[in-house]
């Protein structure tokens, strides 16, 4: 069984003081490693409270990272944040791909695999690359497709080293932000078919120890348990239902 890790995305939903009060109360739930019930807590602030933020969380057991991350290393590249910032900000992990960022940025796979390839080779930073379809494509029956290329896009050609972990976020485009739930057992058979898609890259021994997938997607305490049988998802990523303290403290309960 892998450890299971629950991030929390706080988008740019929250300036920095009600960044900061957040992340206090955090820091408070989650004091030490026995309050998380064995799992990994990670909150993805905006940028612009991470030192702060990851102060808070030091005596905790509340680990940080970034929300994006530039794929050069270093140079004029204006309103870029590199991975050597995050990683002197002390982030250990960061979003790659985010849907928003595909939506509104004009993100592509291209761009995630220039940022994955950084990351990996540049920091001990642990990725989290987001995959997932639209409304249109599940409607198109292409889904499976669609997210296979995705995964073929982002890691042809990568190396995993034996020491790196990865994390893959399954977030289905229509589901975030919206209230709409995936079926669990539906979230069950896309994290086969990912997991399936990962083994023809990196082969079995590399997927099972280094990378784990997991859920996003209006996940809420309410709907939690329904995810907590499903042996294929190794945590989530949770947006909305992430910014007040006890929601997102139950869901870690829960799963
Ligand atoms: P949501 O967001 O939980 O609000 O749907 C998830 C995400 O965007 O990572």
């Amino acid at each position: 069984m892998k450890q299971k890790i629950i991030i929390a995305n706080w988008k740019m939903k929250l300036n920095i003081k009600e960044s900061l009060e957040l992340a206090r109360e955090y820091a408070q739930k989650f004091a030490d490693e026995a309050a998380t019930g064995g799992k990994e807590i990670a909150v993805c602030p905006a940028n612009i409270a991470l030192r702060e933020a990851k102060d808070i969380f030091a005596p905790s057991a509340v680990k940080i990272g970034a929300q994006n991350v530039f794929w050069e290393e270093q140079g004029a590249f204006t309103g870029e944040i590199s991975v050597t910032m995050l990683e002197e900000a002390g982030c250990q992990y960061v979003i790659i791909g985010h849907s928003e960022r595909r939506q509104y940025l004009l993100e592509n796979y291209e761009m995630a695999h220039l940022k994955l390839k950084t990351v990996l080779d540049h920091s001990n930073i642990i990725p989290i690359v987001c995959v997932g379809e639209s409304l249109k494509e599940k409607e198109s029956d292409r889904r499976d497709y669609v997210i296979i290329d995705q995964i073929q896009q982002t890691f042809g050609g990568v190396q995993i080293l034996s020491q790196q972990q990865v994390i893959i976020a399954y977030e289905p485009i229509w589901a975030i932000g919206t209230g709409q739930v995936i079926k669990p057992a539906d979230a069950d058979t896309m994290h086969e078919i990912i997991h399936a898609a990962l083994v023809d890259l990196f082969g079995i021994d590399v997927i099972n120890k280094q990378f784990r997938i997991i859920y996003g997607g209006s996940v809420d305490s309410a709907n939690v348990s329904d995810f907590s049988q499903l042996d294929n998802i190794d945590g989530l990523l949770v947006g909305g239902a992430s910014l007040k303290a006890e929601d997102f403290y139950k869901i870690v309960k829960g799963i």
